[in-house]
């Protein structure tokens, strides 16, 4: 597929932009001020059956399985069902129990990939419910889902997924909010909510407007050999998507890591060669967070944190709007999408289309 690249040198780069208005597309039509509360038709399932699930578990490989990280923590602060996220290659290899309470639900991009469309054949053919959140409309998995919502992210041509990642986790915050409303999240955390989805759009271009400070940034970061990313709870998958944006298009290798597991390992590799980029939302976890950025400052490791104001311990501060904090985690990642993008093009990297890596994986 070819588009027009509106003034922009790469997909990547333009897809990148597109997420301001990508975001306003996936809310559009969709919520309900009345009862603050989301319209999501394609669900195909009624407040009742809403209410009889027990669990939900969500599907997804690589950039797919990280947003699906997002909505599993969203699903239980909002709605206060359990949920999890497992990459749909792997839970289809391992003969998992399927419960007939449990929701399913496969996320992709394409829709096409088979590790996902493998997973839901198997799950339908034991019987359990499988909603889709998917891109691309009229694809396999979309198609073979009892029902789902679409993330209208529009078509994404860079094999590295952007904006796709972000519209997927709005997506999930409005099944949240709906699966919340047909349960026990009330009227007021609902309207809460709403109000903050309201503002990501704005929100988004604010990050967007931090391009310059950010390209000088990786100009610095391109000559590191390894980097780490942390994050805590919410922080976390957003923490794992950045870094295998980075490990994806620029081909430096990157690890990811609860803030929490520090001391339990990787704090020995921290040194002024490996630096760190730490994920660190205002939220009751702040304290926490900071105290990581000390045990890694004491060890004479460099510092990268995105925040909601300026982080003391680090050596640079990328500051995020502020959402609500169950959103936040839609917010944080988009700078380092930046961060990975100007380090590839500073190493000259093949931006669109990574060494190795294709679209979508379609074959076994
Ligand atoms: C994203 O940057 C990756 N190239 C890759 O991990 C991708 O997210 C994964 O292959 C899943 O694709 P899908 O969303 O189309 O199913």
């Amino acid at each position: 597929a070819s588009y027009d690249m509106g003034g922009h040198d790469t997909y990547m780069h333009k897809e990148i932009f597109e997420q301001a208005d990508a975001v306003d597309r996936v809310l559009r039509g969709r919520i309900d001020d009345r009862f603050s509360t989301v319209h999501l038709g394609g669900l195909n399932l009624d407040a009742r059956e809403a209410r009889q699930i027990r669990r939900v578990k969500i599907l997804g490989c690589g950039t797919s399985y990280h947003a699906g990280m997002i909505g599993a923590q969203m699903i239980e602060e909002l709605a206060r069902i359990p949920a999890d996220a497992e990459p749909a290659s792997e839970f289809r290899y391992r003969n998992a129990v399927v419960d007939p309470d449990t929701l399913y639900i496969a996320v992709s991009q394409s829709g096409e990939t088979y590790d996902v469309l493998a997973a839901v054949q198997e799950l339908k053919r034991k019987g359990a419910r499988v909603l889709g959140v998917v891109n691309v409309v009229g694809s396999a998995i979309a198609r073979e889902a009892d029902g789902g919502m679409y993330v209208h992210a529009g078509p994404e041509v860079c094999v590295v997924s952007t904006k796709c990642f972000t519209n997927t986790t709005v997506a999930f915050a409005l099944l949240a909010l709906h699966l919340g409303r047909t349960r026990d999240l009330s009227v007021r955390d609902g309207k809460r909510i709403i109000e903050g989805l309201r503002k990501l759009p704005a929100q988004i271009s604010e990050i967007l407007d931090q391009e310059e400070e950010i390209k000088k940034l990786a100009a610095e970061y391109a000559e590191a050999h390894s980097m780490l990313f942390i994050g805590r709870v919410r922080g976390y998958p957003v923490a794992r998507e950045a870094s295998l944006k980075l490990k994806e298009v620029s081909y430096i290798h990157a690890e990811a890591y609860p803030a929490s597991e520090l001391k339990h390992g990787p704090l020995a590799l921290i040194e002024p060669a490996l630096p760190t980029v730490a994920i660190v939302p205002n939220d009751d976890l702040l304290e926490k967070n900071r105290a990581a950025l000390e045990e890694i400052k004491a060890r004479s490791g460099r510092i990268l944190a995105v925040a909601h104001q300026h982080q003391e311990k680090a050596d640079q501060t990328i500051v995020v709007p502020k959402n609500e904090d169950e959103l936040d985690p839609i917010l944080m990642g988009i700078p380092l999408q930046l961060l990975a993008y100007h380090t590839a093009l500073a190493l000259g990297r093949d931006i669109d289309k990574p060494r190795n890596l294709a679209k979508s994986v379609t074959v076994e």
